[in-house]
Order: structure tokens, then C-alpha cells, then sequence
């Protein structure tokens, strides 16, 4: 009996350390190669190998992804695809109507998702009644993020209208500090576009304009002034702003060459990886007008062989949507849990903003998925999107003739 145990004990322990040596893995491709960007996935690194998974890194940078999307659409058409890769809002759903992506549902069904998720934040992750995305986190994209010490010497209060940021910018600008620091990069200035766009047609009227593409909300008087805000923002940059990358304007307001930046909470991460502190060194604010953008960051697994890598995309789902992981990466992020049951006591202040801020939009309507990082409308329409705003932004092009060429240049997408 005794040795009948132990040879029992024996072929289970061969059977473990051999599923060991096979291993989850994952090609993980991503773009998150910023300081705060690394040490956030770095979490999910360290997590996947604790349990036994080897992670290969497929990191494409280029803030937004711009860059890591052509990665994985090369990678996809050689019949190649990386095991798991960030991917977010409707660019999911189109990738799943290639037939190329894994069914995770069985991962999300073990786990319970359906049950900490937010509906809005699940519909994301879902093709056709199936789990096909893991969400990370929400990030909020209208913020503006000051250099606290910029403000107090220059006797500038955060601005909470259009008008107090121009005036607070011209102050700014007499007195020899760079108003805005801003990387010119399309999806920087679709970034600040959407910010501004926000804030002067109201949550309807975004909505109108950039989730149902209503034509009559894309050429109203509201979206001229829209661009003429551009236009003095374009005023408020420094003349070196050309594709210069988002962190790198970050650290201008952390040194005090620049006193603000419109950007999406990611920028906290970069603060945070300086060790700066939320009230003392940075402020933040969300941009002037209601309601509140969301982008999720998220991974979909791709159609792989190979029982090692279907382990590994198994695992990664599960710690990704784990309450550990939520908490400690999104604490490095900048951005807030997906989950709702993760507490937000070590949360700092703008974190806690962003969640009351979402809660209240969420109540009252005015929760609006970004156009600009991908979460509002298919490629080929934010693409034609962000173009028009880039055009205008780098030439003198008048506001009315960018209106005009939205229309068409949104018209010819559809
Ligand atoms: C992503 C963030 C990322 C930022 C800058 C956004 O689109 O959602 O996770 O930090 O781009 O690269």
C-alpha cells in the first residue's frame, strides 16, 4: 500500500515538474517603453514568472502604438502572430472579424469578470457574446497637468475655462516659460483636440461628433471654435515641439521649462517614476467643461499553436484581470483598476478624482470612450480624423476650411 502511495506521488511530481519544464509562455507585444510605462509592465513580468511562465518582450515604441499596430499587422499577414498583444476599443472587435483571435471566455467565465467589471468596460472586451479582450485599466485622457511651483511663482491658479488657460498661457509666456509642452505627433495633437473638443461642444455634443459622426455636429460654429482654439494653442508651444515624444514634454513641466501639458493620465506615471509628488510638485486637473474621456488599455490573445502558449495566454488573462496586478500596476500607470472591487486607499488624489469624476459621468451620461486613443471609432475613422486635426494644426489652414475638410475627410471613411 505505502509503495503503491509513494509510486503514485512519484509519477504526479514527474507529471508537474514535466508541465514545468513546458511552461506557460507569451510574446508579449506592446508599447510601453516610457519610465513609467516600464516599470508598470514590469508588474505583469514579474507576476507571470512567479508563476512558472517565460515572457518574451516584444516592446514597439511610439506613444499611442501607432508604431506597435504596424508591428502586429506585419507580424499577423507573415502567420506569425505574437501569443499576446495590447490592443483596445473597437481595433478588438476588427481583429476578431479576421478570425485571428483566441477565445479567453473560459478564463473570464473561472474568474468571474462579468461580476468586477463595469458593463461599459466589459462590452469593450467582448466579440459576439465571447470574452476576446483582458482589460487593465481606465485611463482618463482630458487632463491637464501642471508644474505646481511654475504656477505659484507666476501667481496662476489651475485653469477651469478656455479662456482662464489662454490667460493664464499669456502670463506664461511673458514671462519667458513655455505654456504648453506638447510633442508634435499626430495622435499628440488628436490627444489635445479631443481634450479641447470636449470641452467646447459638451459631452452631447462629443458624442455627436465623434461616436456617431453626426455631420451637422461636425460643421457646426461649435467645431470652428473648436479649431480656433487649436490655432492659439498652437501659439503656446515652444518652436522645437515637432515629433517630439509625450514623455519628453512631461519632464519640461516636471523641470519647470514648460508649466503645462494636456495629456492622458499616463503622464502621472512618468511623474510618479521621477518620484514627484500629486499636489506638491504636479497638479492635475481635468480640462475645462463636463465629463469625462476613457481609454482601457487592454491585451487580446491571438490564435496560436502550441500547448505552452495557449498555458501562457490562459495565465496572463487570469493575472491580468487579478486584483493584485490591478492595483500595483495601475498604482505605477497613472491610470485607476478596471476592476471595481480594488481599493483606491493608496491611490493619490488624481486618482481618486478620476474615479469619483467617472462614477458621476457614468451616472449622468457624460462618460465618453477617447476618439483619439482608439476607443470611440474603427481605424479608417479616427484615422481621417486625426489627420484633418494634424493638417490644420501644422499649417495655417482657417478653421472653417478645417470643418469643411472634416466632413469630407470623415464622409470618405465611411
Ligand atoms: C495608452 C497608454 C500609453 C499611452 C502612451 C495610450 O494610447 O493607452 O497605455 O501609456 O498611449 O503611449
Amino acid at each position: 500500500m505505502k509503495s503503491y502511495l509513494m509510486g503514485a506521488v512519484s509519477s504526479v511530481a514527474i507529471l508537474v515538474s514535466g508541465a514545468a519544464v513546458a511552461g506557460p509562455e507569451a510574446e508579449v507585444l506592446h508599447w510601453w517603453t516610457s519610465g513609467g510605462e516600464a516599470k508598470s509592465v514590469a508588474v505583469l513580468q514579474e507576476e507571470f514568472a512567479a508563476r512558472g511562465g517565460t515572457w518574451t518582450d516584444m516592446p514597439v515604441a511610439g506613444g499611442g502604438g501607432d508604431a506597435a499596430m504596424t508591428a502586429l499587422r506585419a507580424r499577423v499577414l507573415s502567420g506569425n502572430a505574437p501569443t499576446a498583444v495590447q490592443l483596445k476599443g473597437p481595433a478588438i472587435q476588427e481583429w476578431y472579424e479576421e478570425g485571428v483571435l483566441a477565445d479567453i471566455s473560459d478564463v473570464a467565465e473561472a474568474q468571474g469578470w462579468a461580476d468586477v467589471l463595469p458593463a461599459s468596460i466589459a462590452g469593450h472586451m467582448k466579440c459576439e457574446g465571447t470574452w476576446c479582450a483582458a482589460p487593465v485599466n481606465v485611463h482618463r485622457v482630458d487632463w491637464i497637468w501642471a508644474n505646481a511651483e511654475v504656477l505659484k511663482a507666476n501667481g496662476i491658479e489651475m485653469p477651469t475655462t478656455w479662456d482662464e488657460f489662454n490667460a493664464a498661457a499669456e502670463k506664461l509666456q511673458a514671462a519667458g516659460i513655455i505654456p504648453l509642452a506638447h510633442g508634435g505627433q499626430a495622435w499628440q495633437d488628436a490627444t489635445v483636440f479631443e481634450a479641447v473638443a470636449l470641452g467646447i461642444l459638451g459631452p452631447d455634443g462629443f458624442r455627436k461628433a465623434f461616436v456617431d459622426l453626426d455631420k451637422a455636429t461636425l460643421t457646426s460654429d461649435k467645431m470652428v471654435a473648436v479649431f480656433d482654439q487649436m490655432r492659439t494653442m498652437r501659439g503656446f508651444v515652444d518652436s522645437n515641439f515637432s515629433g517630439r515624444d509625450w514623455n519628453l514634454a512631461t519632464a519640461m513641466v516636471m523641470n519647470g521649462e514648460a508649466a503645462f501639458q494636456i495629456m492622458g493620465d499616463w503622464a502621472k506615471g512618468e511623474f510618479l517614476a521621477a518620484g514627484k509628488v500629486p499636489g506638491e510638485d504636479f497638479l492635475c486637473l481635468s480640462v475645462p467643461g463636463d465629463g469625462f474621456l476613457y481609454n482601457v488599455d487592454s491585451f487580446a490573445m491571438f490564435d496560436v499553436d502550441g500547448a505552452d502558449k495557449i498555458a501562457g495566454q490562459e495565465l496572463l488573462a487570469e493575472l491580468i484581470v487579478g486584483q493584485n496586478f490591478q492595483k500595483v500596476f495601475n498604482l505605477n500607470k497613472g491610470s485607476i483598476p478596471a476592476r471595481t472591487d480594488v481599493s483606491l486607499d493608496d491611490f493619490d488624489s488624481c486618482a481618486n478624482l478620476s474615479a469619483d469624476d467617472m462614477a458621476a459621468s457614468s451616472a449622468n451620461g457624460s462618460l465618453l470612450p477617447s476618439y483619439a486613443h482608439g476607443m470611440a471609432l474603427r481605424g479608417a475613422q479616427s484615422g481621417a480624423i486625426t489627420d484633418v486635426v494634424t493638417a490644420h494644426f501644422n499649417s495655417d489652414m482657417s478653421s472653417a476650411d478645417a470643418v469643411k475638410m472634416l466632413a469630407d475627410a470623415v464622409a470618405n471613411s465611411m
